[in-house]
């Protein structure tokens, strides 16, 4: 057996973050009480921003990036794992402070890890992944607030990427009217298929609102974008809908009056994915199994390879992925 793996490997020269495919010794790996050979990763909006070194996501190089994978333990000191186990990570700051999925080889804390759910293979896990698992989550809180599927429109912003896809075509599924923001009119038939009935110019809701409160629009809402967009939308909420809020592709600042708060009882819920605890994560997990429609879900994905990482990474930062990547590592 070699005593190293290949993984893509972050390295930081004057100030400046680079990636490269590396063969890295076993005897380098972090502690951690489980090994898992890794059969698929993915690439989510945060994947990119470490493999381009923004946001002070990584402390410490060199560092394999990589916010979740799926595969099969190797050795495990865990007594809830054992050698042979299919095995799942998102979350817990993998792949930011401790080292990821874009590798043969990842050492973590049991703790972190839930086994494959059923009816899922290693690959669909990662066509879901953390933005997948995010989608489900911000849906179960809205609907835990609240939401109902007569309400009215449930809008999802950024609706062409990971967590968008996933979220429209869970939120289709359960019999909600979707209207989905996106910046890409030429993925109106995509996500029509996906289930949005409605599709929205981003430009229409990009701009500062001009008055606090606007006409009741929206039942719900997932926004990914923040920014100008999260105050505008706030502006169209029904009363007493809520918005999850999940992302900030377009900006981590929020300019708003408390009106929609305080004369339409108009709440944001705060999505966290990364911590989020290990009972909740099982239970979204055991619900994307009976929720998301697994044709819908092979629709919106590519297959790509760990040398395509550093180009995918600029190009999900730039808004140019579509849907869900699964990265082949090992298969199975
Ligand atoms: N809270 C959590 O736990 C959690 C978990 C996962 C992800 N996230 C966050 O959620 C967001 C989505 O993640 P993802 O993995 O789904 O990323 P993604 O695939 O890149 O999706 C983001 C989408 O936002 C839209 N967008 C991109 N740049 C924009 C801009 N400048 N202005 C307006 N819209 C823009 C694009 O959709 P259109 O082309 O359709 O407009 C893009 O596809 C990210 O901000 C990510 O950091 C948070």
């Amino acid at each position: 057996m070699s005593d190293t793996f290949k993984a893509v490997l972050l390295r930081e020269a004057d100030k400046k973050v680079t990636a490269a495919i590396e063969q890295v010794p076993m005897a380098d790996l972090p502690d951690g009480d489980v090994t898992v050979r890794v059969s698929y990763t993915t690439l989510n909006y945060k994947d990119g921003m470490v493999l381009n070194g923004i946001g002070r996501l990584v402390r410490t190089y060199p560092h394999i990036p990589g916010v979740d994978f799926s595969g099969t333990v190797e050795t495990s000191d865990h007594p809830d794992f054992k050698p042979g186990d299919k095995v799942v990570l998102t979350g817990w700051r993998v792949g930011e402070m401790h080292w990821g999925g874009y590798a043969e080889l990842a050492r973590v804390k049991g703790d972190w890890l839930v086994k494959l759910p059923d009816g899922f293979g290693l690959d669909d896990a990662m066509a879901i992944g953390t933005a997948g698992f995010t989608a489900m989550l911000a849906v179960d809180t809205l609907e835990r607030h609240g939401l109902t599927k007569d309400q009215g429109d449930v809008l999802v912003t950024g609706a062409a990427g990971g967590v968008g896809s996933v979220a429209t075509a869970i939120l289709s599924n359960l019999g909600y009217s979707v209207a989905g923001s996106t910046g890409r009119p030429d993925q109106a038939d995509y996500l029509r298929d996906l289930g949005v009935s409605q599709v929205i110019d981003r430009a229409e809701l990009a701009e500062a609102p001009s008055r606090p409160l606007a006409a009741e629009r929206f039942a719900g809402c997932i926004d990914n974008v923040a920014g100008t967009t999260l105050s505008n939308l706030l502006t169209q909420m029904k009363y007493g809908s809520a918005v999850a809020a999940v992302g900030l592709a377009g900006g981590n600042d929020l300019n708003t009056t408390v009106l929609p708060f305080l004369l339409r009882g108009v709440s944001i819920l705060g999505i966290d994915s990364v911590m989020c605890p290990k009972e909740r994560r099982l239970q979204v997990w055991q619900r994307i199994a009976k929720e998301l429609p697994m044709r819908k879900l092979h629709h919106m994905i590519e297959r790509h390879t760990m040398e395509d990482l550093p180009e995918l990474g600029k190009a999900i930062l730039k808004g140019a992925v579509r849907g869900r990547t699964v990265i082949e590592i090992a298969g199975g």
